[in-house]
């Protein structure tokens, strides 16, 4: 068994800031004040958040890269089918990133929160709040769009709670460390698996990005929203 490094901080930090920011986009649309003050601040949030990290996709440490967790959608598949059926063996299911399936989940996850939060934008609760960009578009479009992001929210839990029940499997049933993992960095591997070449990028570069997409989007918000 060896213990090395998987997940850089920004992989680490990006994922549990955008959970809490999750909770609290929901927190903020059921008790927030009527102005939406918190809540459109929270999606704003979340958005330049949850952009960094695709962007972090093409220039991150190699296990954030989606070329190493982006596979063939058969091969997710085939993934899935080889572990339900139990073909797959415990070597095999130890991935040193995401596995197949895990990789399309990220990805759909990272999407559908990106329009959510673009949706929200443009949408408008008809009494009190008009989202900055919703000018620009007529009223009818606002409300489809509006409805579109109460739709997309329950999408959202959905994939959550898959994705949450995903990673319980694997921690409880298949006894990999995943969550520890997301937590620390670190996974502890077995020596069957090849010592693999991992480049990892520094946290700065990171927060540079979040800074250039926030100020752009600050800029952007400040002159036409
Ligand atoms: C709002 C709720 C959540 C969202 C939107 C979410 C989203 C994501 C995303 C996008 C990734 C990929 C991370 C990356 O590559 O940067 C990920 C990975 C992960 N998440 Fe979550 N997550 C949520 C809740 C949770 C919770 C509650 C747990 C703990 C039970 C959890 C545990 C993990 C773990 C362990 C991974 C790494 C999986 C792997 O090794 O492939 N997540 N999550
Ligand atoms: C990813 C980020 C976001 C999430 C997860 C989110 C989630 C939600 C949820 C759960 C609701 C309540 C829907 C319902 O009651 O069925 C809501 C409503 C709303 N959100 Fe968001 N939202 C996000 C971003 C934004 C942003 C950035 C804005 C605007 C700047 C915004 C504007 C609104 C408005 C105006 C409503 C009320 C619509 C109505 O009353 O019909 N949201 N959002």
């Amino acid at each position: 068994m060896k213990t090395i490094k998987v997940w850089d901080l920004f992989v680490r930090l990006s994922h549990w800031l955008i959970v809490l920011l999750v909770l609290s986009a929901w927190l903020s649309s059921e008790f927030g004040d009527a102005e939406f003050k918190w809540h459109s601040w929270n999606g704003y949030a979340l958005f330049i958040l949850v952009f960094s990290r695709l962007i972090w996709g093409f220039v991150g440490s190699t296990t954030a890269l989606y070329r190493s967790f982006i596979k063939a959608p058969w091969d997710a598949l085939s993934y899935l089918r080889d572990l339900l059926t139990g073909k797959t063996t415990p070597k095999e299911a130890h991935y040193i990133g995401h596995n197949p399936a895990g990789g399309w989940m990220a990805l759909m996850l990272w999407l559908v929160l990106i329009t959510q939060a673009v949706t929200g934008m443009f949408a408008s609760d008809d009494v009190i709040f008009d989202g900055p960009f919703s000018f620009y578009i007529s009223s009818k479009m606002v409300n489809n769009i509006t409805s579109i992001h109460h739709a997309l929210f329950n999408l959202l839990i959905l994939l959550v709670i898959l994705h949450v029940l995903a990673v319980l499997y694997h921690q409880i049933i298949k006894k990999e460390k995943l969550i520890q993992a997301m937590l620390t960095g670190k996974k502890t591997l077995s020596h069957a698996i090849a010592e693999p070449k991992l480049i990892f990028r520094p946290f700065y570069l990171a927060l540079i990005i979040v800074a250039s997409i926030g100020a752009t989007f600050w800029f952007i918000l400040k002159h036409y929203g």
